[in-house]
C-alpha cells in the first residue's frame, strides 16, 4: 500500500502521508497541507473527516459492524453486563472477577448524590426538560469533587469514572420523580446497576418496585448498545471540550447537551412522538411515508438513516428481537410496535429509502422497549445518556492521555462581506 498520496494544485505536487488503521481504514493526513500549500480541506458536517485516531470503538457502516475494543456488539449484548462493558471501554479489556467486584463496590460507594444537591434539584421547575437537568447536575456534581481527575492514574481515574457512571443514574431517576411530584428515591446497596436504576425510577414511599429480571436485562442491553459509537456528534463534542483540557464533568455535560437534539439522541423520543402522531391523526402509514418522501414537507422518518451505517444498524437488529422478548414477557400488545414493524416493512421496500440506504437505527426500537418498561418518552434521551456515559468518559481519557493532543480547532472558508467601511450610528438606516 502507498505510504503517501499526492495532491496536485496550481502546478505543484504535495506528498500527503497515508494513515492506515488496524482494520485497514485508510486516511490522508492533511495536517501539514495548509502550511505547505495554503489549502485547507472543506467538509461541511465532517462527513468525511477523521478528527482523531482512536482505539476504543470500531464501526464498519457498509457491513453493519460495531465492536468495542475489538469485541463484536452482538457478543457483548448477549454475554456481558453494562458494568463489564463500561470497564472494557475504559481499560481496554474485560474486567477480571476481582476488577469487576472493585468497580461494583465503587459504583455502590458513589451512588448517592450529596444532600446539598437536592437543593439544586428544587430550583428546577417541575416541567424542566430532563436533559437540561442532567447536564446542569453533572456540572454541579463536579463542584463536589474538588480534586481534579487524573486520567493517567488508573486508580484515580477509575474512581472518577465510577462516580459519574453511578451518579448519573441517581440524577436521572431523581429528575423523573421530581417531574411527577414524587420524592427522590434513594439507591439501594443490594441491587446491581440497572435494577437499582429501575428501583429509583419506580419505587414509591408507599409502594416498593420489584424489577422483573427480564426487564432489567433488556434495559441493561439497551445501555450496552448505547455505550459508545466512535466520533458521533456528542462524543466529538466531549472530545472537543476535553481538548481544551476542560475537566471531566464539564466535558461530559457538553456531550449531554449535544445528545439532546432530535437528529441525535433525541430521536428515540421523536420516534414515539411520530408514531403517536400517526395513530392519533388517523393518517395511514403509507401517506406518512409519502410525506417523508416529499422533500418540501420537511418531514423525516425518525429512527431511520445514519451518517455511518449504510446497512442495518447492528444495534437496531438486537433491539428488534429484544423488543419481541419484552413484549411477550410483559404480555403487552402495543399498537405502536405493530405500527413500527409495518413502517419498517414499507420503508425497506420503498425506492426512496433503498437508494439512499436508509435503514432503521438504534432509536427506532429502543423507545418502544423503554415505553413497554414504563419509562416516559421525555426520559428516553436521558437513558441514552446513561448508556453513553462510559464511552464519553473513555473518549475524554483518550484525549487527555494522547501526548500529541492539540486543542481541536477546525478552520473555515469565510464567505461573508469583504473589508468595508464602518458607518457611524447617525449615518445608518
Ligand atoms: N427520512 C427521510 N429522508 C432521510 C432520512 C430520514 N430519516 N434520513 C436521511 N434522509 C435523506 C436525506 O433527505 C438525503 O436525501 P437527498 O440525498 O435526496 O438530499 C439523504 O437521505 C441523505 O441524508 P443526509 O441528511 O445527508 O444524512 P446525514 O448523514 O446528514 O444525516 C441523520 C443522518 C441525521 C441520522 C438522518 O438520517 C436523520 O435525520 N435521521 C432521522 C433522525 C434520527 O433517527 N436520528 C438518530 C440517528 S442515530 C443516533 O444519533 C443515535
Amino acid at each position: 500500500m502507498a505510504k503517501n498520496a499526492t495532491l496536485t494544485w496550481d502546478g505543484k505536487s504535495y506528498d500527503l502521508p497515508v494513515v492506515v488503521g488496524t482494520e485497514n481504514e485508510t486516511g490522508i493526513d492533511i495536517s501539514r497541507l495548509r502550511a505547505e500549500s495554503g489549502l485547507i480541506t472543506l467538509d461541511d458536517g465532517y462527513g468525511n473527516t477523521g478528527s482523531c485516531t482512536s482505539e476504543i470503538t470500531y464501526i464498519d457502516g457498509e457491513n453493519g459492524i460495531l465492536r468495542y475494543r475489538g469485541i463484536p456488539i452482538e457478543i457483548l449484548a448477549e454475554h456481558s453486563t453494562f458494568v463489564e462493558v463500561a470497564y472494557l471501554l475504559n481499560f481496554g479489556e474485560l474486567p477480571t472477577a476481582d476488577q469487576l467486584v472493585e468497580l461494583k463496590e465503587r459504583l455502590t460507594k458513589h451512588q448517592n448524590i450529596h444532600e446539598n444537591l437536592k437543593h439544586t434539584f428544587e430550583g428546577f421547575p417541575a416541567h424542566a426538560p430532563p436533559m437540561a437537568i442532567l447536564s446542569a447536575m453533572i456540572n454541579a456534581v463536579g463542584c463536589f469533587q474538588p480534586e481534579v481527575t487524573q486520567p493517567e492514574v488508573d486508580e484515580h481515574f477509575l474512581d472518577s469514572a465510577a462516580r459519574l457512571i453511578s451518579k448519573v443514574r441517581t440524577i436521572a431517576a431523581a429528575s423523573y420523580t421530581k417531574s411527577i411530584g414524587q420524592p427522590m428515591v434513594y439507591p439501594r446497596f443490594d441491587l446491581a446497576y440497572t435494577a437499582n436504576f429501575l428501583h429509583m425510577m419506580f419505587s414509591r414511599p408507599n409502594l416498593p418496585y420489584d424489577p422483573d429480571p427480564d426487564v432489567v436485562r433488556a434495559l441493561d442491553q439497551i445501555f450496552i448498545l448505547h455505550a459508545d459509537h466512535e466520533q458521533n456528534c456528542s462524543t466529538a463534542t466531549v472530545r472537543m471540550v476535553a481538548s481544551s483540557k476542560a475537566n471531566l464533568y464539564a466535558s461530559i455535560a457538553s456531550g449531554v447537551c449535544a445528545l439532546w437534539g432530535p437528529l441525535h439522541g433525541g430521536a428515540n423520543q421523536a420516534v414515539i412522538e411520530m408514531l403517536s402522531h400517526i395513530r392519533d391523526s388517523g393518517e395511514t402509514l403509507e401517506s406518512y411515508v409519502a410525506k417523508v418522501k416529499d422533500r418540501k414537507s420537511g418531514v423525516r422518518l425518525m429512527g431511520f438513516g445514519h451518517r455511518v451505517y449504510k446497512n442495518f444498524d447492528p444495534r437496531a437488529k438486537i433491539l428488534k428481537s429484544a423488543a419481541d422478548k419484552v413484549f411477550k414477557k410483559l404480555g403487552i400488545a402495543d399498537p405502536l410496535l405493530d405500527m413500527a414493524l409495518r413502517l419498517e416493512e414499507i420503508a425497506l421496500k420503498d425506492e426512496y429509502f433503498v437508494e439512499r440506504k436508509l435503514y432503521p437505527n438504534v432509536d427506532f426500537y429502543s423507545g418502544i422497549i423503554m415505553r413497554a418498561i414504563g419509562i416516559p418518552a421525555e426520559m428516553f434521551t436521558v437513558l441514552f445518556a446513561i448508556g453513553r456515559m462510559p464511552g464519553w468518559i473513555a473518549q475524554w481519557r483518550e484525549v487527555h492521555l494522547n501526548p500529541k493532543a492539540r486543542i481541536y480547532r477546525p478552520r473555515q472558508i469565510y464567505t461573508g462581506p469583504q473589508k468595508r467601511d464602518y458607518v457611524t450610528l447617525e449615518n445608518r438606516g
